[in-house]
């Protein structure tokens, strides 16, 4: 089935354009996904929140301040509202380089629009994000892939900081693969609000064959940084030992050439990039 294809393919190295190819065009918008499609990555990654209007819409922080003309959290205004913003300008305004006039006057996605967009012509990587600010976010998003048929067509993967996001989704429909997203830091110190709610460990990665069995028994992969303020926190014998117990290792985010060349040496298997496009040239 598609399905199974799909978790095939997991064995084999995967290109995730993260937030579209938002290196080159502003980070969620249609502009930056076309270009990734156009690439032929193998998966478009995105973050979904949840509208105060019940709308699921690709966008990764959760105030709309650093990358829109507006301002305040995302979950406060409705998807007409956030329609009407700019997503663009800020990207040629911080990147003369790769700023383009068509940029301007982007405007947020929903998830619908992207798999009206792109159909089955791609796969996507989804993320809940922030889970514990967008109450609903499962329920809508079980939805939206089942009228699209997205599930049995092996076209999704689901993503999240937050075991208890994943869990949900599995009640929800048993059949969407579901990659456990972490996060080690070496930050003694680091008291982040975000460590409440996600699965923040002190590293490096202390992790036992248990760990990634109970992992293992929910979620089909793991998604990790590597490194934290330059020191690596994880290592090959990580990938290896992952591997071991039946999850597949993805790397978040790595966009310089030399760091991909490293993490391919030590055998992971995907990478999440802004530039899917240096990716694509290395592994092809
Ligand atoms: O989803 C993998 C990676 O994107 C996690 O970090 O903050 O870019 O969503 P973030
Ligand atoms: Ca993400």
């Amino acid at each position: 089935s598609p399905l199974e294809q799909q978790l095939k393919d997991l064995e084999s190295f995967q290109v995730i354009a993260h937030r579209g190819a938002s290196g080159h065009a502003p980070e969620s918008t249609m502009a930056a996904y076309e270009l990734a499609h156009e690439w032929g990555v193998d998966y478009l990654e995105l973050d979904i929140q949840i509208t105060s209007d019940g709308e699921l819409v690709a966008f990764h922080d959760d105030a709309i301040d650093r990358t829109s003309d507006g301002e305040g959290k995302i979950n406060d205004y409705t998807l007409e509202e956030l329609k009407a913003l700019d997503i663009g300008t800020w990207f040629n305004e911080a990147n003369a380089d790769k700023a383009d006039a068509a940029f301007e006057g982007a405007q947020i996605l929903t998830l619908d629009d992207l798999f009206e967009r792109f159909g089955n012509e791609t796969r996507y990587y989804i993320e809940t994000k922030s889970p514990h600010l967008n109450p609903g976010l499962e329920e809508a998003l079980v939805e939206t892939l089942e009228a699209h048929d997205m599930i049995e067509n092996g076209r999704v993967l689901v993503q999240s900081f937050e075991q208890d996001s994943l869990l949900k989704m599995r009640e929800l429909n048993e059949n969407v693969p579901l990659i456990q997203l972490v996060w080690y830091h070496t930050d003694e110190e680091d008291d982040t609000q975000l460590k409440e709610w996600t699965n923040v460990t002190p590293g490096p990665a202390q992790i036992t064959d248990e760990d990634f069995q109970a992992v293992a028994e929910y979620a089909v992969g793991i998604g990790t940084n590597a490194t934290y303020e330059g020191e690596d926190v994880i290592d090959a014998d990580f990938m290896r030992q992952a591997q071991a117990n039946g999850l597949p290792v993805h790397i978040y985010t790595i966009n310089e050439t030399d760091d991909m060349q490293r993490l391919i040496d030590w055998g992971v298997d995907g990478l999440f990039t802004d530039y899917p496009d240096r990716l694509l040239e290395l592994v092809e």
